[in-house]
């Protein structure tokens, strides 16, 4: 089987890389992870990498004079390594407009919330602070407007009473632990892909007859 090519953009702690990590070592996994790169220097999700022995990088962002030079930087290494696909995983840094073009619908990224809704940082004391009762985490296709763009999956989980940033935020991240490789081997495999700005089954999934490759787990059910 070819394994799509892909790269991680991290900036820290790179639970979601490690995530990616051990997906990619099941052998039908169809991806494969080829480099790393953080944009910080001690960044924790390097040594996941070179402990699963993946080449990982720092590109330092402080180095650069603009954000599109940094980019560029960041797409030279990318092509470098013949990456094919893009995955951010917790990657802090707002990308230029060219840079999101050039990898348009060939780059992902998860957010721990149900997207549209809590976009940006602070999402979890967000969405304590309006009370809503469902919350949960989205892999989308990365667009120039920070947190949107077609939606591969999300996972949904209760927001309970009492729930403070750190506990709801532990259970969005396990969910989001389970959601990230889901939404990569539906992309990675072809099984889904962009269609106006919405994510469907490709032609040759709907060929085979109903599945659910659109799979969103509701609650904590399946997660
Ligand atoms: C995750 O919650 C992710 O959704 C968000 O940043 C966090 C990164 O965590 N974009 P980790 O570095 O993957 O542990």
């Amino acid at each position: 089987m070819k394994k799509t090519r892909v790269g991680v953009l991290i900036s820290g702690r790179g639970s979601n890389l490690q995530a990616l990590i051990e997906a990619a070592k099941i052998p039908s996994f169809p991806a494969e992870i080829v480099l790393v790169v953080s944009n910080v220097a001690n960044a924790h999700g390097l040594g996941r990498a070179e402990a699963a022995s993946i080449p990982a990088r720092t590109i330092d962002h402080k180095g650069f004079a603009s954000r599109e030079a940094f980019d560029a930087a960041l797409t030279e290494a990318l092509k470098a390594a013949r990456v094919e696909l893009l995955c951010n995983a917790g990657f802090m840094r707002l990308h230029s407009e060219s840079f999101v073009k050039h990898w348009w619908n060939r780059h992902l990224n998860i957010h721990p919330s149900l997207l549209p809704a809590f976009r940006g940082l602070d999402t979890h004391a967000r969405v304590l602070e309006a009370g809503v009762k469902l919350s949960g985490c989205t892999v989308h296709f990365v667009r120039p407007e920070m947190d949107t763009g077609p939606i591969v999956a999300q996972a949904a989980i209760r927001v309970l009473p009492g729930d403070t940033e750190d506990s709801l935020g532990a259970r969005v991240l396990a969910a989001e632990h389970r959601l990230y490789p889901h939404a990569l081997r539906l992309v990675a495999s072809g099984a889904v892909g962009v269609e106006g700005e919405n994510v469907a089954s490709s032609a040759g999934v709907k060929a085979k007859g109903p599945q659910a490759a659109l799979f969103s787990p509701s609650l904590d059910e399946g997660l």
